[in-house]
């Protein structure tokens, strides 16, 4: 089976960590080889030491693009669940990548806001930490992602159908026995991916 990398980008609480989670599980399932490339794990390691200034948040985007690099050409899924905010070395990841499927996250500012998973955005709020993306650092939204996931409006399980869903169609991930998603599900995807110009 050949490597792609599925690439998360989205604000803090969003869902990138909780959607790689699962959709590692059901790629496993599927007998892939994956690994997942959190954000707050590889700050923890491989960018150590790194800050959150434009020059910074790039260099750990391109640590994590090298490394799912790899992975991706030699047989593994990488999946990478990182803010990502800037645009440009996203879609300089895509060009070195190649086999490269980006989720954008969305969810509004406020539902965010409430959800806030690591309690980090009240801290921004408070003037307690700076730079923090969606508060006081920019996110760039992609242009055109494969996947749009609105978190706010639905379930986890049916935004793991769409992406799983894409993966199919795109050929890269085998189908299960059991329908993932609708034929419905399955058009809108199509068309999705032939208006803008990835099948
Ligand atoms: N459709 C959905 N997809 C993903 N998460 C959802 C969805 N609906 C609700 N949630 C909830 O939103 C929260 C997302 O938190 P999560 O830690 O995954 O965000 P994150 O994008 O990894 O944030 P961070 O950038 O801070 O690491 C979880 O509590 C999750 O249960
Ligand atoms: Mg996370």
């Amino acid at each position: 089976m050949k490597g792609f990398t599925l690439w998360f980008t989205g604000l803090p609480s969003s869902g990138k960590s909780t959607l790689a989670r699962r959709v590692e599980e059901i790629l496993l399932e599927r007998g892939m080889h994956v690994e997942v490339l959190d954000g707050d794990e590889v700050r923890e390691n491989l960018s150590k030491g790194l800050g959150f200034s434009k020059e910074d948040r790039d260099t750990n985007i391109r640590r994590i693009g090298f490394v799912a690099k790899l992975l991706s050409r030699n047989g593994a899924v990488a999946i990478t669940a990182a803010i990502s905010p800037y645009r440009g070395v996203r879609d300089e990841m895509r060009k070195a990548i190649g086999r490269f499927v980006e989720v954008y996250v969305e969810c509004p500012i406020d539902v965010l806001k409430e959800r806030d998973v690591k309690g980090l955005y009240k801290k921004a709020l408070a003037g307690e930490i700076k730079h923090f993306t969606g508060v006081d650092d920019p996110y760039e939204a992609p242009l055109k992602p494969e996947v749009v996931i609105k978190s706010d409006q639905e379930s986890v399980e049916e935004s793991v159908a769409k992406i799983v869903g894409t993966l199919e169609v795109l050929g890269y991930v085998p189908r299960s026995g059991g329908a993932e998603f609708s034929a419905t599900e399955e058009e809108t995807i199509k068309r999705r991916l032939k208006d803008l110009g990835y099948i």
